[in-house]
């Protein structure tokens, strides 16, 4: 396969074969097909799209690329959940220890944030001593032993993606939705898992904003992997308001625990968690509708058994034994607290959502950077949600910051991101369509 041939083809609106995206991926991993090449391929993909069939080749190619684990040595199922990102998302530290208290294995390979979203692996990161990095023999006993790990991607798990991923990052080809699905799945399908749930977000705070384009990939994700054998399904959810009422990386963890101990949960974000943890059970066969999913997801939160497997999880991974008592102790705090006073009475009628991610990024607590390093400590508390009542000078939210000049900038941003109605807007559904096959 000469690669100019191969980019030719595909340029031209044809169809490529299953050999040559394999011989291409291959090319694409050593380093013998150029960056040239790779970009040039990506911009053709990028107009002419993809056919589902060369899709899973492409996402079979990559997923090959390096090792595939293997969990049939565990009693139950091997499941996990992938989100498409938004802000105050902290679903996975409470989906992983429900659906393992539930008999599921859920070994969570997850990212870190980039942009305006969070990354599930820099809030975990918040905890200290936890290790997101743990070596292969840590990971699958922490697995076996406690039900759930949450770690960080591994450099042997589709290590095509690492490159094509940075080359589609600085030609803008990102937006492409078969190069979008292969790149997802194919980290996924080298998780060796034997389901997985994926959380299409659509909105304000989504990476596809439009509901329309968020379907296209729901779509797409739900076929490629079901043809490449992975068991999946997809919910669409709303991102057009934060999920928590929090949003950074210690404070989402802090409400993150307040959910799995009772202590506090943010409506919305309890029915997209209950919603996604009862399709993996369903998936799983560990619950025969999703209805009966929800009722033992809740009682596996009623019971405690949830937040145990949280707080033995943290300490298998190096983190304090007694974290879920007493995160106050452990978590750092940001030295400056400032309330974000309403400007306007009346119903919250919007929120401009990525706006406040990128509010969260400007405090530190994000990155625009892949290497940049991130303050734990700032974010944004008690975000007031979609059709609450404020009155004028009230806090819509609390800043955290390092400085009082980050702390009064991040107030301004976020008050900029509300508007205000009279009367009260009809609260959206969290959980927006089900996609499967
Ligand atoms: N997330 C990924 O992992 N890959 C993409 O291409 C886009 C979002």
């Amino acid at each position: 396969m000469l690669p100019q041939e191969f980019i030719r083809r595909k340029r031209d609106g044809g169809a490529v074969d299953p050999a040559d995206i394999a011989a291409f991926v291959k090319g694409l991993t050593d380093g013998s097909v150029t960056e040239g090449q790779v970009a040039a391929f990506a911009m053709a993909v990028f107009f002419n799209g993809m056919a589902r069939a060369e899709s899973v080749a492409l996402t079979l190619a990559m997923r090959d690329s390096g090792s595939v684990l293997d969990w049939s040595f565990l009693p139950g199922p091997a499941v996990d959940k992938h989100s498409t990102g938004g802000v105050g998302d902290n679903v996975s530290l409470m989906l992983a220890p429900i659906v393992a208290a539930c008999g599921g294995y859920v070994p969570m390979i997850s990212g870190r944030g980039l942009g305006h979203t969070g990354g599930t692996l820099d809030k975990m990161d918040s905890i200290p001593g936890y290790t997101a990095q743990p070596d292969n023999d840590l990971f699958r006993r922490v697995v076996r032993e406690v039900g759930c790990a949450i770690i960080g991607q591994t450099a042997d798990l589709a290590p095509a993606d690492k490159r094509f991923y940075a080359i589609r990052d600085v030609t803008a080809t990102v937006e492409s939705i078969p190069l979008i699905t292969a790149s997802i799945l194919s980290k996924k399908l080298a998780a060796g898992l034997g389901a997985l749930v994926l959380d299409v977000k659509t909105g304000s705070g989504a990476f596809m904003a439009r509901a329309r384009d968020a379907a296209k990939l729901a779509e797409s994700l739900v076929a490629v992997a079901n043809g490449a054998g992975l068991k999946t399904t997809a919910l669409i959810t709303d991102m057009d308001e934060p999920l928590a009422s929090a949003a950074g990386n210690a404070v989402e963890v802090k409400n993150a625990v307040d959910f799995l101990t009772g202590d506090f949960r943010d409506p919305r974000l309890e029915e997209v968690t209950l919603a996604l943890c009862a399709e993996m059970l369903v998936a799983t066969g560990l619950a025969p509708s999703p209805a009966e999913g929800i009722a033992k997801s809740r009682a596996a939160l009623g019971s405690g058994r949830a937040a145990e497997i949280f707080g033995r999880m943290v300490s298998a991974l190096g983190g304090p034994t007694d974290f879920v008592g007493k995160t106050g102790k452990y978590l750092q705090a940001a030295p400056v607290v400032l309330p974000v006073p309403s400007p306007a009475d009346g119903f919250v009628a919007s929120i401009a959502t990525r706006d406040v991610g990128l509010a969260v990024v400007a405090l530190g607590g994000g990155r625009t950077r892949p290497r940049d390093a991130i303050d734990h400590a700032v974010g944004l508390t008690a975000l007031a949600p979609v059709g609450a009542a404020v009155a004028r000078g009230e806090p819509l939210a609390f800043v955290h910051a390092r400085t009082v000049g980050q702390a009064e900038a991040a107030a301004k941003a976020v008050a900029a991101c509300y508007r205000f109605g009279s009367e009260k807007p009809k609260t959206p559904k969290a959980v927006k369509r089900r996609i499967a096959l």
